[in-house]
């Protein structure tokens, strides 16, 4: 494509970037959370050939590869690394296992003496080089109009996991730990954001374009904890990022903070808010929308349920997102019980009205 040498050259071109730039457009780019998931059976035969889920994550050629096949099957406009949240974890010196039918497992933090055992975050590139593979391989592959996104958890989120060993409904054992012993806690939140900040430094090196910090259990933060264990660690991060490498454009993903969504995007120096299902589009568009890029957010359940009422539902995040910036997205992850079909229902819906 030959471009005429105007001021315009100067802004990005992809879709997702000129959203993520602040550009509103008559028809928003889309992605999924999860895209590259168990509901396409691409995906589970690619899976079965890894072995399981964890050797798929560490498999360069095979991660890369299902990366790809939402992209090669929908035309998506951006492509997120497959890699988890967990590995970072993993990279630290916990155990992980995913328990078949049952999520994640793995060893757990606790107490000081926990948090003295784990591995500097310095060291963490012996065990996720392989992820770093995975994006140098995606950057060769992926069509020119495809941004590339990578992702880590956000501390708070990645915190949860190592300190229950496990998913858990209501963060309970991470709250415990957080109301014991404060200090530690804050240790263990530092060592992540460390981590977190080399980990993505080196998958945008790698060829990632935009970094997107998911916090999946924000919502059940308040008051000060939200202020010390969402925006300070998503802040640091973020500020970091920027230093290292000047224009990347950062999505931060505080899942479910409700009225803390208002004013997240420029306490913590993020590109865009990935709004979840449960924000109303209209107050999201007067609230949040005013500070720039928006994200989201129609609820997963439609990819499984489609018919009209995807199709009005997708409309009608669309229309409430017309005037600003936005990506479209699910508010959160597809499930595995979705419908392949209903996927490609809403992409039309998207661009064809
Ligand atoms: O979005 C994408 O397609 C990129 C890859 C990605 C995965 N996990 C792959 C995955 C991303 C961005 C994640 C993030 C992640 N992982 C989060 C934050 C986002 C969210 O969903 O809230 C969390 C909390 C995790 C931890 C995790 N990983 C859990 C709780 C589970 C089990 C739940 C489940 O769906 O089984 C996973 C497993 C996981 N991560 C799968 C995938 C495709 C399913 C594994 C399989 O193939 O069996």
């Amino acid at each position: 494509m030959t471009q005429t040498p105007t001021a315009a050259t100067s802004r990005p071109t992809k879709t997702i970037l000129r959203a993520l730039a602040g550009e509103r457009q008559a028809v928003p780019p889309v992605w999924m959370m999860r895209q590259a998931g168990r509901y396409l059976p691409e995906y589970r035969a690619t899976r079965a050939q890894a072995g399981d889920f964890l050797s798929l994550c560490y498999a360069p050629e095979l991660a890369a590869e299902v990366t790809l096949q939402p992209i090669r099957r929908y035309g998506f406009d951006a492509a997120i690394l497959f890699a988890d949240i967990l590995l970072v974890p993993q990279a630290l010196g916990l155990d992980l296992w995913f328990a078949p039918g049952e999520g994640p497992r793995l060893s757990t933090v606790t107490s000081a003496a926990d948090l003295a055992a784990l591995k500097p975050a310095a060291a963490i590139h012996d065990t996720l080089a392989p992820v770093y593979e995975t994006v140098r391989i995606l950057s060769r592959e992926l069509p020119a109009e495809t941004t590339l996104i990578g992702f880590a958890g956000a501390p708070w989120t990645v915190a949860t996991y190592m300190v229950a060993g496990r998913g858990t409904p209501d963060q309970g054992p991470a709250h415990a730990f957080k109301a014991a012993d404060r200090a530690s806690f804050t240790a263990l939140i530092d060592r992540i954001t460390e981590a977190t900040i080399d980990y993505l430094s080196m998958q945008v090196e790698a060829g990632a374009e935009v970094v997107k910090l998911f916090d999946s259990w924000a919502g059940s933060l308040t008051g000060r904890d939200f202020d010390d264990f969402a925006l300070a660690p998503a802040r640091r991060i973020i500020a970091a990022l920027k230093a290292r490498h000047p224009g990347l454009p950062v999505i931060a993903f505080p899942r479910e903070a409700g009225p803390r969504y208002e004013g997240f995007a420029r306490a913590v120096g993020a590109d865009c808010v990935a709004l979840d299902n449960s924000v109303d589009p209209a107050w999201a568009a007067a609230q949040v929308q005013r500070d720039g890029c928006v994200q989201g957010n129609l609820d997963p359940r439609h990819m499984v349920t489609g018919g009209a009422p995807l199709v009005e539902a997708t409309r009608a995040v669309v229309e409430a997102f017309r005037g600003g910036p936005h990506i479209f997205n699910l508010g959160h992850g597809i499930t595995p019980d979705a419908d392949p079909e209903n996927v490609a229902l809403m992409i039309e819906t998207i661009r064809n009205g």
